[in-house]
């Protein structure tokens, strides 16, 4: 990788780097289309990013206001990759000629769309619908972009499964979590080792978000494993606090239960997951022991599965 890099220094064409850039869309919304604009010119802070990156990623929100800036300052190569939760975001995506599409469902760790639904059906119908565009619309000038399914992926079979329902590849961003270069805490990567069934054991919640006062927009949570804030939630839920309480009952958790200041100053020292999100796909029951990266690729990746 080095040895390409200095190569790339060499070149006076303009050309892409080996790395790529992911936006939260609508973060980059608040911040500005000058940031972009920096790391397409090169003017990015790191040290290989002083031209246009290989790859621009966008999630959560409206990128089509930044094709164009891609498009004109980016190296010719720059892929354009983006995540979306639905089979009419996958359409919008062919129509905008983005080059990468990935299928985000359900089962993912981290944010996504508190609509999205399972990869299992998620991915073949996305593809079918993709494909009938071409077939129907012949000389629009569309392509088939490739396809990436992401969440709740940890092994070769289930690799296999998203491959046979019809990805070309796969996102995952849990399987890494507890690897040992992984830069999280031992603790919480401990914690996620823990996790069995983790269709059961994780949850998709807005709580974190409220408690931090981290302000995602409407229509979007997060999958975290079940800890003592989302069952408190449940709770909640169940005493029907949140039909009749609405945003009060945030108020109820901020106040009464995990949410002070000191509370989650004390819980982030200690580093207790019994109050701090674990963001966790579905596939973390089956993450069973601390490997390094290059040992879970190798079973990721693994034929004989
Ligand atoms: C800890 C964590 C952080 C994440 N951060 C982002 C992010 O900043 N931007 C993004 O587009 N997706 C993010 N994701 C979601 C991933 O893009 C992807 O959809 C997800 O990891 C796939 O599911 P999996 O975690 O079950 O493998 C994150 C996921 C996790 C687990």
């Amino acid at each position: 990788m080095l040895k390409d890099t200095d190569e790339f220094k060499d070149s006076t064409a303009k050309e892409f780097m080996p790395y790529g850039v992911g936006f939260i869309t609508f973060w980059l919304d608040r911040q500005g289309p000058e940031l972009l604009l920096s790391i397409l010119r090169g003017e990015g802070d790191s040290s290989i990013s002083h031209r246009p990156p290989a790859a621009v990623w966008f999630s959560f929100g409206d990128y089509r206001p930044y094709l164009k800036l891609i498009r004109e300052h980016g190296a010719p190569g720059t892929r354009i990759i983006v995540q979306v939760q639905t089979v009419d975001e996958a359409l919008a995506a062919q129509q905008d000629k983005v080059d990468v599409v990935v299928l985000q469902g359900t089962e993912a760790g981290g944010h996504g769309s508190q609509k999205a639904g399972p990869l299992i059906n998620f991915i073949p119908e996305a593809k079918a619908a993709l494909q009938n565009t071409l077939v129907s619309n012949p000389d629009a000038g569309l392509g088939m972009p490739a396809l990436l399914a992401a969440g709740g992926i940890s092994t070769a079979a289930q690799f296999k499964a998203a491959q046979a329902l019809g990805a070309d590849g796969v996102v995952i961003g849990t399987g890494f979590m507890p690897t040992f270069e992984s830069p999280g805490p031992q603790r919480a990567k401990e914690r996620l080792l823990q996790t069995s069934d983790g269709g059961l054991n994780t949850v998709k919640t807005r709580i974190f978000d409220e408690l931090r006062e981290f302000c995602w927009p409407e229509g979007f949570d997060g999958r975290v494993v079940r800890n003592v804030v989302t069952d408190r939630e449940d709770e909640d839920h169940q005493r029907d606090h949140w039909r009749h309480e609405g945003e009060a009952a945030f108020k109820v958790l901020r106040e009464d239960r995990t949410g002070t200041k000191q509370d989650w100053i004390k819980a982030t020292a200690e580093q207790d997951y019994n109050i701090l999100p674990l963001w966790s796909g579905t596939g973390v029951g089956l993450l069973k022991k601390q490997t390094s990266v290059a040992e879970f690729m190798d079973q990721l990746l693994d034929e004989r599965a």
